[in-house]
């Protein structure tokens, strides 16, 4: 099932996520319904605050073709779509910066440096511990999505000239969805 996106200036999206107790069957629907909607966006990572919820979830899809065939290879072991309850980033090396898009601020995008790699802990949705090391673009996403549970927007980590590049847009965008910087 598709669910509504939520748009930057909603409030949901600064709020901080809160962890699982334990995955339980109406949370893998949820999951699903995730999947469904950012691949019917054609997204590549959705947090649950971006559909209006406030559970510690996430999920990234790569598609093929996205990432460098040495990156590809590296990550080729972590299962996708990568559906992810309770993940903490562990350790991050080296730095990255590209640009980065988010589907609750279409229509804008900037560069953002980050990690070159990170290494997660999660609970997959059989509540089995989890760890995964992602580098390059996937390591990009996670922690993107990652930021999102935390209430922290892709926007918050643009350079300052960027971000006042895109005011307008994101003044406009804003002040359609609820108004919440
Ligand atoms: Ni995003």
């Amino acid at each position: 099932m598709k669910l509504k996106i939520f748009k930057y200036g909603e409030p949901v999206l600064r709020e901080k996520s809160a962890p699982i107790a334990v995955v339980t069957g109406p949370l893998r629907a949820f999951a699903d319904d995730m999947v469904d909607t950012m691949h019917a966006a054609k997204g590549v990572g959705l947090a649950a605050q971006q559909v209006g919820r406030t559970e510690r979830m996430c999920v990234i899809d790569i598609p093929e073709g996205c990432e460098t065939a040495e990156d590809e290879a590296f990550n080729s072991i972590v299962p996708m779509p990568l559906v992810m309850f309770n993940p903490e980033i562990l350790s991050r090396e080296g730095s990255q910066c590209d640009k980065e898009g988010c589907l609750s601020f279409p229509g804008v995008g900037g560069s953002v440096t980050r990690a070159a790699q990170v290494t997660c802990q999660y609970l997959d949705a059989d509540n089995m511990p989890r760890i995964v090391t992602a580098r390059g673009f996937l390591a990009r996403a996670i922690q993107h999505e990652l930021d999102h549970l935390d209430g922290v927007l892709y926007v918050d980590r643009l350079s300052e000239a960027e971000r006042l590049s895109f005011e307008p847009k994101l003044k406009r965008l804003c002040g359609s969805n609820g108004g919440v910087r």
